[in-house]
């Protein structure tokens, strides 16, 4: 969580932070602030609680100098209430000539704190970060040398952390360190950036370089060093942003979440190119690094993930069992790496992840690796450190998402967890080629029918926006529609603060029926009629019961269900598909029925309350 951006070189430091500052702010949106040295050698800092634009009220209030050097920082509070004090940049010293940014927490700073408040420093915030800007000003002011005063620092901090720095007397450089947190350097001509990723500097270039787990960054105008903790000089390749600043605009859509709703035939298309042959068979060179014998030896696959990306987990794993007979177990991340699991090296861990700098998520992988396990991706960010870290990448490539609710990436996230269990299963042999190449060949179709959902959203808006007062939503489903319902449910508890819940239809009368009365939603993802495991009508049946208790049904069925009319109030048809491969257009009209009570409601939609699109601690 926090976004930070740092920037040297020519342009006004002011318009590059701000503009980076807004990309990064759905990374946190607690407060905000910068520090830039002006020509005259001063340092300034701006800082104020709230979103981004009461920091540019702030600014015209009181403007900053001309300057060619600076840093900025959106927060997610962790330690201290969003206030202004509280805000980025710190100050550090007796002569407050330095300033820091921090993203992550700092596990030892009561400790590091009682040393300096033994030496007497007093403290402006609640932070723990304000105790490193305090322990780097007075190592520098021991020694003179910024980079080894900074180094000296960090060593001793513990969690997660980038930390950026600039120091008045040092008016040329800004110090950046990474561990545990993001951080990625963009390269110019004649300036160079930091930021938490790329989207901090993307309309500015596209050279971009992921820095490394414990390595310091030293950046000028002219010249980027990088360094790990104990003094080594490291090289790291550089590549290339694919895609544009303007996918990271609203572009005249409401918000970012409208408009990454409309972009997923897009993001489905673009994750299934190149990876499908026109004769429906799956080539994923990415996973090349694990041999054909690796694939057949697998006894196991588990799937770690968080949120939204856990739900593409547990879609995914319909298809991968079903076509391979791998065993997959789809486990969060966080309650995975802390079970003692059974893992072994005939264990494939898949780690989904839009992001990946879920920190849960990487701890997660990192856990099974050393354990022995191989590591495969599934990532929307390039250059993230769960794609370093992961021994081969199958990228989402859904662009950049901005609004904290998930929409593309999960739909891209579904995408490729079936190209991958196609995959496998071609290796694996346990289904016939030509039943896999079916398959193959409607996921192809998939893009032209997500088209289909969106151009008729109107319904489910309308039903969203009808339902502004409700004060509890419930979601059925079963087989794959059973995480479908969950994934519903949590939009709508990020989105519209209201209590909902995602059940499997079938555990309905083993408890959650009772919270059915007269006029309760309930949003049912209804199975296929063509489906051969008679689901269909086991569902049909769930309606029932609960229509008769009174609750006030919204059906997502498939076009040419021509039973379920009459059990449901409204119907909200999806088109034909395979089976399993159905979610990827039942949750679209979920997104947008949420997003449509959301806005009934008056909420920020993009930027929900408490919450931050990365969480970058655990
Ligand atoms: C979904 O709408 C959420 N914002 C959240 O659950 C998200 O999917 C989760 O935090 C995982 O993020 P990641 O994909 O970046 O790892």
């Amino acid at each position: 969580m926090c976004g930070i951006v740092g920037y040297v070189g020519p342009k006004s430091t002011l318009d590059v932070l701000i503009g980076g500052l807004r990309r990064l702010e759905y990374r946190g949106y607690d407060s905000a602030g910068v520090s830039v040295i002006s020509p005259t050698g001063h340092l300034e800092t701006r800082k104020k609680a709230g979103k981004l634009v009461n920091l540019v009220a702030e600014i015209e209030e009181h403007p900053l100098p001309a300057a060619h050097i600076g840093i900025g920082h959106t927060r997610w509070a962790t330690h201290g209430a969003p206030t202004d004090g509280n805000a980025h940049p710190h100050l550090g010293g007796q002569t407050q000539k330095l300033s820091l940014i921090h993203n992550g927490i700092i596990e030892n700073f009561a400790e590091l704190k009682a040393e300096l408040l033994a030496e007497g420093t007093s403290f402006a915030s609640e932070t723990d970060s304000e105790v490193a800007a305090h322990l780097i000003a007075r190592e520098f002011e021991k020694t003179g040398d910024l980079p080894s005063a900074f180094a000296s620092v960090v060593v001793r901090l513990h969690g997660a952390f980038t930390i950026l720095v600039i120091h008045e007397d040092q008016p040329d450089v800004v110090l950046a360190a990474r561990r545990n947190a993001p951080l990625v350097i963009g390269l110019g001509d004649g300036e160079n950036f930091l930021g938490s990723d790329v989207a901090a500097f993307v309309e500015h270039t596209k050279r971009a370089i992921s820095v490394g787990q414990d390595e310091i960054v030293i950046l000028r105008a002219d010249s980027v060093e990088v360094r790990t903790f104990d003094g080594k000089t490291v090289t790291h390749e550089e590549f290339t942003v694919d895609w544009d600043a303007s996918a990271a605009s609203k572009g005249g859509w409401s918000s970012f979440m409208a408009k990454e709703i409309a972009d997923q035939p897009q993001a489905v298309a673009d994750t299934l190119m190149g990876r499908l042959n026109s004769d429906g068979s799956v080539r994923l060179a990415e996973i090349d690094g694990l041999s054909h014998e690796d694939i057949k030896n697998l006894e196991r696959i588990i799937i770690v993930a968080c949120g939204t990306a856990s739900y593409a987990g547990d879609i995914a794993k319909y298809g991968i069992e079903k076509w391979s007979r791998i065993p997959v177990q789809v486990e969060l991340s966080h309650e995975f790496r802390y079970r003692d699991p059974i893992i072994n090296k005939n264990t494939l861990i898949v780690a989904i992840s839009q992001s990946g700098e879920t920190m849960d998520t990487l701890m997660a992988i990192r856990y099974a690796k050393e354990l022995g396990a191989k590591v495969l991706a599934i990532c929307n960010t390039q250059g993230a450190t769960l794609a370093r870290e992961s021994d081969a990448v199958i990228y989402t490539h859904a662009g950049p998402e901005v609004a904290v609710a998930s929409t593309k990436a999960l739909t891209a996230q579904i995408t490729a967890g079936f190209l991958l269990g196609l995959f496998l299963a071609s290796i694996r042999g346990a289904v016939p080629a030509a039943e896999l190449q079916r398959v193959g060949l409607d996921l192809l179709k998939m893009p032209g029918r997500v088209s289909h959902v969106i151009e008729g959203l109107k319904q489910a808006e309308r039903l969203g926006a009808e339902m502004a007062n409700a004060k509890s939503v419930l979601f059925l489903g079963r087989n794959v529609g059973f995480p479908v319902a969950m994934e519903g449910a949590l939009k709508l508890k990020e989105l519209a603060y209201i209590h909902a819940e995602g059940f499997a239809a079938g555990e309905l009368k083993h408890g959650p029926i009772a919270l059915i009365e007269e006029g309760q939603p309930v949003i049912v993802i209804v199975p296929s009629p063509r489906d051969e495991d008679s689901l269909h009508p086991k569902v049909i049946s769930n309606i029932q019961e609960i229509r008769a208790r009174g609750a006030k049904v919204i059906a997502i069925a498939e076009e040419g269900d021509n039973q379920v009319s009459s059990y449901a109030e409204n119907v909200i048809f999806v088109p034909e598909c395979e089976t399993l491969l159905a979610p990827i257009l039942t949750v679209i009209p979920l997104q947008a029925f949420a997003l449509a009570l959301s806005t009934a409601k008056g909420l920020d939609v993009d930027q929900p309350r408490n919450l931050a699109k990365s969480v970058t601690v655990e």
